[in-house]
């Protein structure tokens, strides 16, 4: 994660159109991450994250700005709904589960990371279980000679295996069941997770016979992969360092987070909302959650927390709370000009996929700028109309108006079908105009 801010602005700039406030808040909060890493262990120790708290209406972008920053992190990340945690002692999953989910996605990154390390050593191997199925064993006690002409009869057969040659040939593998076996995260109280660890064990275990599969050897190789790098990984460094990274580097993208504030003034006051907050301050303010990998501080894992804020109120949030997300961004309403750039200047923009699908029926689809500044204006007038969804119309609005094009695909193979304004209209206005049409079909 060397990036700088400006590199990570200019990455985000290619898949969300303004929220520049927003893009630079994390763009900072992520190259501090960095700066505190190369730091002495001191001061390290004193430097504590400052979590942001990102509020804009829905459909926005604050879950597009989560998915885009997993994306390019190199640092144990993960996204998590606050909406689906429960208070300690009820069903559900507690808070802690994130902390456990944020250790295991850095334990993968770690794990990528030095199977990347010893890529050609994991290769060897897969190669050298599948050429043993290929040609007969050596006996023990073989003559020099013998020897000889195996070693000849391996290497071509890996010259041939090499080539890709044989990749459709069916061999039988054994691969160990243990590594298809995981009791998944149920979200177990705090002391249980070693449990849980116990069960995997007891499990793997019970599985401990192999499963044999014929398979062709392009299959082969995959299967084999896990238990490849199994063997030739130290998986207890591979457990410290990725306790070490979560702790360090880890950030946790908390979605939804107004959907646990309960607004005082009105009746829908929850307490099991208070209970979820409550959790939730020892772990962002900094404590010691048991994971299967070991124990981890939560110190310094940076929290990103974000929120619509329609119902309730970032002060509905208990204040304990409130206080640990001291940096606050706002995002922007989307006007008539930034849905055009949402359709425009965005990699892989909706009128891209709607291309792409349709390319595949033989049909080539062409929008005039036009009828593109339509798909934005018309979305605009829909939100001021109806509710603000914000980008998440122009799903609804370009929906509607190739329907019927989509529909009759197969008829026009070949053809090239340009998307005019008039278009546009004629399939739009009149809903748009009409209210109780529009709360209904867009
Ligand atoms: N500023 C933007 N630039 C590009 N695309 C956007 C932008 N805002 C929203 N979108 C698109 O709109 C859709 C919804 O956005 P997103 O999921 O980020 O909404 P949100 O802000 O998280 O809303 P909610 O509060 O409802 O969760 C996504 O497909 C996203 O690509
Ligand atoms: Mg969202």
């Amino acid at each position: 994660m060397n990036l700088t801010p400006k590199q990570i602005v200019a990455y985000l700039d290619d898949y969300i159109i303004g929220q520049n406030d927003a893009k630079k808040t994390i763009a900072i909060a992520l190259r501090n991450r960095y700066r505190r890493l190369q730091l002495s262990d001191e001061l390290q120790e004193e430097i504590m994250p400052k979590n942001i708290l990102m509020i804009g209406s829905t459909g926005v972008g604050k879950t597009e700005i989560a998915r885009r920053m997993a994306k390019m992190m190199s640092l144990p990340f993960v996204k998590v709904e606050a909406s689906k945690y429960t208070e300690v002692g009820f069903v559900g999953r507690d808070v802690e589960s994130m902390i456990r989910d944020l250790v295991h996605a850095s334990f993968s990154l770690v794990t990528k990371e030095y199977e990347d390390n010893i890529k050609d050593n994991i290769d060897h191997e897969i190669n050298k279980i599948i050429i043993e199925k290929l040609i007969p064993a050596l006996p023990s006690g073989a003559s020099e000679a013998t020897k000889e002409s195996f070693i000849k009869a391996y290497n071509k057969m890996e010259e041939k295996l090499l080539s890709g040659a044989l990749d459709d040939k069916i061999i039988e593998i054994e691969f160990d069941k243990r590594t298809h076996v995981e009791v998944i995260d149920t979200g177990f109280p705090i002391d249980m997770s070693s449990m849980q660890e116990g069960i995997n064990k007891l499990l793997g275990g019970m599985n401990k016979d192999k499963i044999k599969k014929e398979v062709s050897i392009k299959d082969a190789r995959n299967l084999l992969r896990s238990s490849a790098s199994d063997k030739l990984l130290d998986q207890d460094a591979i457990k410290v360092e990725a306790l070490k990274r979560a702790k360090n580097g880890g950030i946790i993208f908390l979605d939804e987070i107004d959907k646990i504030a309960s607004s005082k003034s009105s009746q829908n006051q929850d307490p099991s909302k208070e209970g979820v907050q409550r959790d939730l301050l020892p772990i962002v303010e900094g404590s010691d959650v048991q994971t299967k990998y070991g124990t981890i501080s939560t110190d310094h894992i940076l929290f990103i927390a974000a929120g619509a804020f329609h119902v309730s109120k970032p002060s509905d949030l208990l204040p304990e709370l409130q206080g640990r997300f001291p940096l606050r961004v706002e995002l922007e309403s989307l006007n008539e000009e930034a849905l055009y750039k949402i359709l425009t200047n965005t990699k892989n923009s909706l009128l891209r996929q709607y291309q792409a699908l349709l390319s595949v029926e033989d049909l080539k689809i062409e929008f005039s700028d036009e009828a593109i500044r339509a798909f934005a204006s018309f979305s605009l007038r829909a939100n001021e109309k109806t509710e603000d969804i914000g980008a998440r119309r122009l799903h609804t609005v370009i929906e509607k108006v190739l329907e019927d094009i989509s529909f009759d695909a197969d008829e026009h193979a070949g053809e090239t079908i340009t998307i005019t304004k008039e278009l546009v209209e004629e399939k739009l206005g009149e809903i748009v105009e009409n209210e109780d049409m529009s709360r209904y079909i867009l």
